[in-house]
């Protein structure tokens, strides 16, 4: 008898190069500086923590992490604008940090824009804090924005 699966509940997978095109059109989505398929292949290549959350068939959200050396960095987390505020991103980011601590990692690191209230919200409710600043860290519409560094204990 072989097990069958419910397309219907959201699961969790790993990221694959044949995924890339659909993240892309949410990533374009969702920021106003989106990674290309470049920077998406390359953390594949690299052997980054590459997930993806899918409902139904549909990626509904993804996440990239490193880890390595007793810490991971989380350099992306991203939800499908249309299923914004359902609690994905904190599913993504509970998956995200279960892995980490599987590998060991006790802290777990991250930059966000200071104008992404909704992002910097969602780390402050799972026990992120702010740890520092990197100056002139992202591309913004008129120049560069600074990033906030935000850590939290995994241990
Ligand atoms: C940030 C992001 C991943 C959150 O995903 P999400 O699935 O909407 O988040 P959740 O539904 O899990 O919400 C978790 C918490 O985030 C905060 N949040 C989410 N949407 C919010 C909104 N519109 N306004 C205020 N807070 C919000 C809340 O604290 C929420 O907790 P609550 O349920 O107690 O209100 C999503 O908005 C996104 O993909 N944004 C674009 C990409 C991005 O900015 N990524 C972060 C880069 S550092």
């Amino acid at each position: 008898m072989s097990a069958q699966v419910n397309e219907a509940l959201p699961r969790f997978r790993p990221m694959v190069e044949a995924d890339i095109v659909v993240i892309l059109e949410i990533e374009e989505s969702a920021y106003t500086h989106p990674w290309t398929e470049t920077i998406f292949s390359d953390c594949l290549r690299a052997g980054y923590c590459c997930w993806i959350l899918e409902a139904e068939g549909f990626i509904i959200g993804y996440g990239i992490m490193t880890v390595g050396a007793g810490e991971c960095h989380l350099l992306n987390l991203c939800v499908r604008p249309a299923m914004h505020r359902r609690g994905i991103g904190g599913r993504l980011l509970e998956h995200l940090t279960d892995l980490a601590r599987e590998h060991h990692a006790e802290v777990m690191l991250l930059e966000v824009r200071p104008s992404n209230a909704v992002a910097r919200r969602l780390y402050y409710n799972n026990g992120f804090n702010e740890v520092g600043m990197r100056r002139n860290y992202y591309p913004a519409g008129n120049g560069r924005e600074d990033a906030l560094i935000m850590a939290r204990s995994l241990v």
